[in-house]
């Protein structure tokens, strides 16, 4: 059968597996203890800076397309008995990405993987967590349901749009947080300004106190509606930030509606500047000219999602998640706590 390249991550063909960080005490004399990290092609990059932070490399993969467009992988090396993490970003082409990440669950679990965690930093269709009218689909739980039919016992993420997506799986989800990285760039940043620190809708409230708790600053909070799907309206604001720097808290921006709606109404309402801090960038259309133009000076946003080829923006700029999910991976393949890192 003949295959387009797609991507090919990883090394080749007949790699040994490498044992990572054996340690006796933690899992027992002569215990196998090998892990493996695989990447997707969805962001192959942040893959890498997870495996240079582990001090290993990334296991061999063919992730390609057949001429057919149905998508093609292949494990290129031994994983009978290893703690395997397949790190696969949802990000746009969305479809392609999940069924990429699926078809490498499954011939891990195929090959004898002794366990695969799905490391997703951004989880696509998260916003559909809820019928929002009549006969609409709950996708995110339908891709919950597909990741966990598909072979993975567990999953780490980074900033789930909704709190009840963890639920929506029955295995054991990590669920990661941006906002002591953000809010520590802003601290290094603008420590000498007086803060307000802003969630652009109601359901970001609790994001955007957690950030406040730790740059210090006022809460305002500012009332969104959409008319209809991609477009933000905003309605009315509470709290003072005459005179101050808003900080726009947000898990995502995806047309950029929500960011400039807020901060058109910030500036109105006396903020002297106004900046953005949202975990996953995903700038869906003219999202990045739209910011450019407007009145947001800063974009603080991560690497869950790579920024576009030939995207470039004076604006945006991304801070790593890399050493955060390295040391997640660490953690789970150690069995030592996780939840100290959401703190
Ligand atoms: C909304 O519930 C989210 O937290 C974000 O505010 C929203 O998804 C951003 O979307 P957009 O950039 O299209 O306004």
């Amino acid at each position: 059968m003949a295959a387009t390249a797609r991507a090919v991550v990883g090394h080749d063909v007949g790699a040994e597996t490498v044992a990572f960080g054996h340690d006796p005490e933690v899992d027992g004399p002569g215990m196998k203890n090998e892990m493996l990290v695989f990447s997707g092609s969805a962001n192959p990059a942040l893959a890498r800076e997870i495996a240079s932070h582990l001090g290993m490399r990334l296991g061999g993969a063919l992730v390609s397309t057949f001429k057919n467009e149905e998508t093609r992988v292949r494990i290129e090396e031994n994983v009978r008995g290893v703690d395997v993490f397949v790190v696969q970003s949802t990000c746009s082409p969305v479809d392609h990405h999940i069924m990429e990440l699926l078809l490498m669950i499954d011939a891990l679990r195929r090959a004898s993987a002794r366990r695969v965690t799905a490391v997703i930093p951004y989880y696509g269709y998260a916003k559909q967590e809820k019928k929002s009218a009549g006969r609409e689909p709950i996708s995110a739980k339908l891709v919950a349901n597909l990741i966990r039919t598909a072979g993975a016992d567990r999953i780490v993420a980074i900033d789930l749009h909704a709190p009840a997506i963890e639920g929506f799986f029955d295995i054991p989800v990590d669920h990661l947080r941006a906002n002591p990285i953000m809010a520590q760039y802003i601290e290094s940043r603008y420590r000498d300004r007086e803060l307000a620190i802003v969630s652009p809708d109601s359901g970001g409230v609790a994001r955007a106190n957690d950030f406040r708790l730790r740059v210090g600053g006022h809460l305002a909070i500012v009332a969104k509606q959409r008319p209809q799907p991609d477009v933000a309206e905003v309605l009315e604001m509470v709290g003072d930030v005459r005179g101050r720097t808003a900080v726009i808290v947000d898990d995502m921006i995806s047309t950029g509606g929500t960011l400039i709606e807020a901060a058109d109404m910030l500036r109105s309402r006396g903020a002297v500047d106004v900046i953005a801090c949202a975990t996953h960038g995903i700038l869906a259309g003219n999202a990045v000219e739209i910011i450019e133009r407007s009145c947001i000076s800063r974009v603080v946003t991560t690497d869950t999602i790579p920024l576009g080829a030939g995207v470039h923006s004076s604006k945006i700029v991304q801070v790593s998640m890399a050493p955060l999910l390295a040391e997640a991976i660490r953690r789970i393949h150690h069995h030592i706590s996780v939840s100290a890192l959401f703190t």
